[in-house]
This record gives structure tokens, C-alpha cells and sequence, in this order.
């Protein structure tokens, strides 16, 4: 048996999220703003990528180190033909126990089932806003919420488990967390509000545009009695509450108020094949590369292991005294929310 693989901080690598395109259909003005991710930006190209065969090959390293739980992201993953083929690749692995994955839910209509049979779990939909004009102008593209609805339905028909992500922003979508409440209750969808995070570049953060965990639950308990519910696992990034009147569950995901390093057992995999250790780094090591000129599994292992028992990322612990003004960040939507 192995011996338990863990970073400088004694944090275990348990997640891997892995980005299989850093493209999207949406163009969210908190992730890809329009204005920079236009017909000009550096997207990755095809050779870049890393195939198919390549992520299976190495998420079952990642296994045989202790990853149990793999979430692909984006962009929006379901950009990526036959993503069915890396979900049941990644399904036959020993040792994962859960496949999630995160899209903007718009592709679910036409891929849930397929999905479902590869062998996905359950997905993760965001969807920040119910009213039409307002959600057009936060996707970037006019958007309406039909097909995002109709993809969150999909998921359902297909019998995947389904949360719903929604990123809040002060006096842009704060003044729908009831509504969204009130909208999924009764569906068994978890809700969970993400605060306004300074990833990437690009999106223009700062603190006053935060709505941050207090605000949520202040205003949470103005209209409804809420009780708190215990972590689901070690590392859980959301925390859980439960709504008396109703019985539904929702969570809020703090990264700024709230910071959750200490239990940080994530590792991400960017859709050209480095991997980086905090979704707040500037640098990652690539696998790709040592992956293409031959190296054998035993090699790219020892990689893996190096980068992870140097680990000493905290972000989002350290953004808390330190001013981390200009620090160079990866996008979110090459390294996977
Ligand atoms: P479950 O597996 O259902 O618990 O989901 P999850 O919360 O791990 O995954 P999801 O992709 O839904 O994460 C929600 C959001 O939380 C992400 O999109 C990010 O915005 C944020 N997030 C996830 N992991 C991290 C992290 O390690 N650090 C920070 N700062 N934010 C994270
Ligand atoms: N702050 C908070 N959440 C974000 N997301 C993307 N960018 C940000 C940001 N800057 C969310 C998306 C999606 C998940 C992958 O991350 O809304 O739900
Ligand atoms: Fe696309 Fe998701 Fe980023 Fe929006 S948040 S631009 S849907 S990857
Ligand atoms: Fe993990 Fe970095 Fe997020 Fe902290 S900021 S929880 S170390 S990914």
C-alpha cells in the first residue's frame, strides 16, 4: 500500500478537476469577458489539446495517488466532441468514485443521456439569473434562460443528479437569491451561491462587488428559518444549510469571506495537459509534454508527486493580509472553475 501522498500543508490529494477545452458558448462577463476573449484571443488549438486516450491515461495517475473524485470543467465541457468517450474511459478507472461535471447546461438537451450512460454521475448547471434581459447581459451573448432550463430538465429526464451553481454579484443578481429559492424548491436541486471571485484576469474584480456569505444568509433568513448541515466530506468546498420550512438544502461557496485552503485537496488539469495546484496560480507544470516525447507511467508518477509534496498554495487564505494586486493569474476558463 501506498503511503499517503500529501503537500506541505499535510493536505491529501483527493479531487482532480480537469478543463477539457478552454472554449465556451457563453461569454460571462465575470469569466470571459467579450471585450478580451473576442476572435482574437489565443485559444488553445486542437494538438494542443490533450486527447482523449491522454486524460484517461493520466487521471488513472492521478487515481494511483489518491484522486477519488474527478469533475470535468471548461470552458464548457460539452463543447468537446465525444466527451462521452473520456466519461467512460474515466469511469472503468479503480479507485474514482464520482464524476461530475460543470457546464452552463445550454448542450444538456442534445448530450444528457449519452452522458448518463458513459457513466456521469451528476452535473452542476449555473445559472445566475431567471429573468431573461439581465441573464442575457451576464452570458455576454443575449442568452435567454429557456435553454439552460431545458438542459437542467434534460439532466433530470437522464437521471443525473443536478445542483445549480449561481455566482452573485452585489447589485447585479443579488436581488434574485429568494426567487431562485423559491424556483428550485421542491426540485431536490441543491442551490448554491458563489461569492464573486478575483480569478483570472480579465473580469475587472473588486471587493465592493461582492456579495459575500453574511449578506446571503442575512438575507436567507429574513424570509425563511435556516439550519446548518454538516460537511458531506473532508474538503467540501461549499458549506451546507437546510431550509426548515421546506426541507431544501443549499450551500454557499465563500472563497473570499470565508477561505477553505486549509482543506484545499484539489488539483487541476488545464486542457493542455499541466497541471496546477490552486485555481489561483500562475504557473503549472505540464504533463503533455513529458507525456509526448515518451515518458513512461512511472516517470510522469514521480512528476505528480513532486509537484504535490512541494505544494504550498493558500490564495485565498494569503488575498486576506496581503494585497495580491497584480499577481499574473491563469483564466478560469483554461485552468477549470
Ligand atoms: P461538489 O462536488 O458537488 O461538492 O461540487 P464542487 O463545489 O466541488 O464543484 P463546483 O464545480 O460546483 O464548484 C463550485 C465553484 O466553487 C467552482 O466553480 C469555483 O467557482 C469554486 N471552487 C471550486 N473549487 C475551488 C477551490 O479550490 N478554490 C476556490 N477558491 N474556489 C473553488
Ligand atoms: N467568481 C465566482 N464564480 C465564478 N464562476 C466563474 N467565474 C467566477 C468568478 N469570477 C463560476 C461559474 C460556474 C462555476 C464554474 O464557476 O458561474 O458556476
Ligand atoms: Fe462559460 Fe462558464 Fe465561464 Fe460562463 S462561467 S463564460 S458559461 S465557462
Ligand atoms: Fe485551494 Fe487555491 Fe482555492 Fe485555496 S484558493 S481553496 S488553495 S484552489
Amino acid at each position: 500500500i501506498q503511503s499517503l501522498l500529501t503537500d506541505t500543508l499535510q493536505r491529501p490529494l483527493r479531487d482532480l478537476r480537469i478543463s477539457v477545452t478552454d472554449r465556451c458558448n457563453f461569454r460571462c462577463t465575470y469569466c470571459m469577458p467579450k471585450e478580451v476573449f473576442d476572435k482574437n484571443y489565443p485559444f488553445l488549438n486542437k494538438s494542443q489539446l490533450l486527447t482523449n486516450n491522454e486524460i484517461v491515461r493520466l487521471s488513472k495517475l492521478f487515481a494511483q495517488l489518491g484522486v477519488k473524485k474527478i469533475r470535468i470543467t471548461g470552458g464548457e465541457p460539452l463543447l468537446r466532441k465525444n466527451l462521452n468517450e473520456i466519461i467512460s474511459g474515466l469511469s472503468r478507472i479503480n479507485g474514482i468514485e464520482d464524476i461530475a461535471l460543470t457546464t452552463n447546461g445550454t448542450l444538456l438537451p442534445k448530450k444528457a443521456k449519452e452522458l448518463k450512460k458513459a457513466g456521469l454521475k451528476r452535473v452542476t448547471v449555473s445559472l445566475d439569473s431567471l429573468d431573461n434581459e439581465r441573464f442575457g447581459s451576464i452570458n455576454g451573448q443575449g442568452i435567454g434562460v429557456g435553454p439552460v432550463l431545458a438542459g437542467i430538465q434534460a439532466a433530470e429526464e437522464a437521471g443525473l443528479e443536478v445542483k445549480i451553481n449561481m455566482m452573485v454579484k452585489k447589485s447585479v443578481n443579488d436581488d434574485e437569491i429568494i426567487k431562485m429559492i423559491e424556483h428550485f424548491s421542491g426540485s431536490g436541486h441543491v442551490l448554491r451561491f458563489i461569492e464573486f471571485m478575483d480569478v483570472g484576469n480579465s473580469n475587472d474584480w473588486s471587493l465592493r462587488q461582492v456579495f459575500a456569505k453574511k449578506d446571503i444568509l442575512d438575507l436567507i433568513k429574513r424570509h425563511f428559518t435556516v439550519e446548518v448541515l454538516d460537511q458531506h466530506y473532508f474538503g467540501e468546498v461549499a458549506t451546507r444549510f437546510r431550509i426548515k420550512e421546506t426541507g431544501d438544502e443549499f450551500g454557499i461557496i465563500s472563497s473570499i469571506s470565508d477561505a477553505f485552503c486549509s482543506s484545499c485537496t484539489r488539483a487541476r488539469l488545464s486542457a493542455d495537459g499541466s497541471i496546477y495546484t490552486c485555481l489561483f496560480a500562475s504557473q503549472g507544470t505540464s504533463l503533455r509534454n513529458p507525456m509526448r516525447n515518451g515518458e513512461s507511467d512511472e516517470m510522469l508518477l514521480d512528476r505528480i508527486k513532486e509537484v504535490w509534496l512541494h505544494r504550498s498554495d493558500q490564495y485565498s487564505e494569503e488575498r486576506k493580509n496581503i494585497q495580491p494586486a497584480k499577481k499574473r493569474k491563469i483564466e478560469m476558463s483554461y485552468i477549470g472553475g
